[in-house]
């Protein structure tokens, strides 16, 4: 049995100035320095990587970033690319959020260059599935979610995916404070990692770190975080704050 650490990313999407990023990154710094049990990531906007990446400098928190391009450079106004993430300091790129797919068009094709681009690079990438409620109601969970990782990933097969995080945002429970409950959020991670298996190998599907998004709370994380196949969680709204995020850190 393969141990996997658990992944805990604060994604703050289109939230907090440069000195708010200070602020509340000293003293998540602070809150979680004692943790080493536990991988820990934020993804802030691009404005504020470059002061993250100097509070957190040394610390036991990595840096990540909430999209990215996957060409090295070029005439693609509004991009950034890999190696310039890397150069700012980020390790993590979360790829394909339902924000992203709905509001950016992004595709799976897109999707998948993305994920290429960041492997080759060295970034880990963090995969985003998910159905909307609508789709669940139709009873196309499992449909929708393993046709975007074949999407994102056939392309990969052979490739050295030993990085790889998958993430698990049903859209009906982002933002909405319905979260789905543990034993629904394991009956898709298990399928995800069962669909990895048949798609790219079972040593890959069982190194597979799948992290659950959607409404994640210190109050409910550690009964998701308990579920056999959740290995981690993609925080949004209770990331932005220091004190919920350290607690949800703790309780995985
Ligand atoms: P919330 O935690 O605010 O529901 O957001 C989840 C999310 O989209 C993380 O990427």
């Amino acid at each position: 049995m393969v141990e996997r650490k658990p992944i805990i990313v604060g994604n703050w999407k289109m939230y907090k100035t440069i000195s708010e990023t200070r602020t509340t990154l000293s003293a998540l710094r602070a809150a979680v320095q004692d943790v080493d049990s536990v991988e820990i990531g934020i993804a802030p906007p691009f404005t504020s990587l470059a002061a993250a990446a100097e509070v957190l400098s040394g610390s036991n928190i990595s840096l990540a970033a909430q999209n990215m391009h996957y060409g090295d450079a070029g005439a693609f106004t509004g991009e950034v690319s890999a190696p310039m993430l890397l150069d700012a300091g980020v390790t993590h790129a979360i790829l394909g959020h339902s924000e992203r797919r709905e509001y950016f068009g992004e595709t799976d094709d897109l999707i998948a260059s993305k994920v290429k681009a960041a492997l080759e690079n060295g970034i880990v990438p963090i995969l985003c599935v998910g159905e909307t409620q609508v789709q669940r109601e139709a009873d196309e969970t499992v449909s929708v979610v393993t046709g975007q990782l074949s999407g994102a990933l056939s392309e990969l097969r052979g490739a050295d995916l030993g990085t790889l995080v998958v993430a698990y945002e049903p859209i009906w429970a982002i933002g909405t404070g319905l979260t789905a409950t543990p034993e629904q959020a394991q009956q898709v991670h298990e399928i995800i990692r069962d669909f990895i298996g048949d798609l790219l190998g079972g040593v890959v599907a069982e190194r597979l770190r799948i992290q659950y998004g959607g409404s994640v709370k210190p109050d409910n994380a550690a009964e998701l975080l308990a579920q056999l196949d959740i290995d981690g969680a993609l925080v949004g709204g209770a990331s932005l704050d220091s004190e919920s995020l350290s607690a949800i850190v703790h309780a995985a």
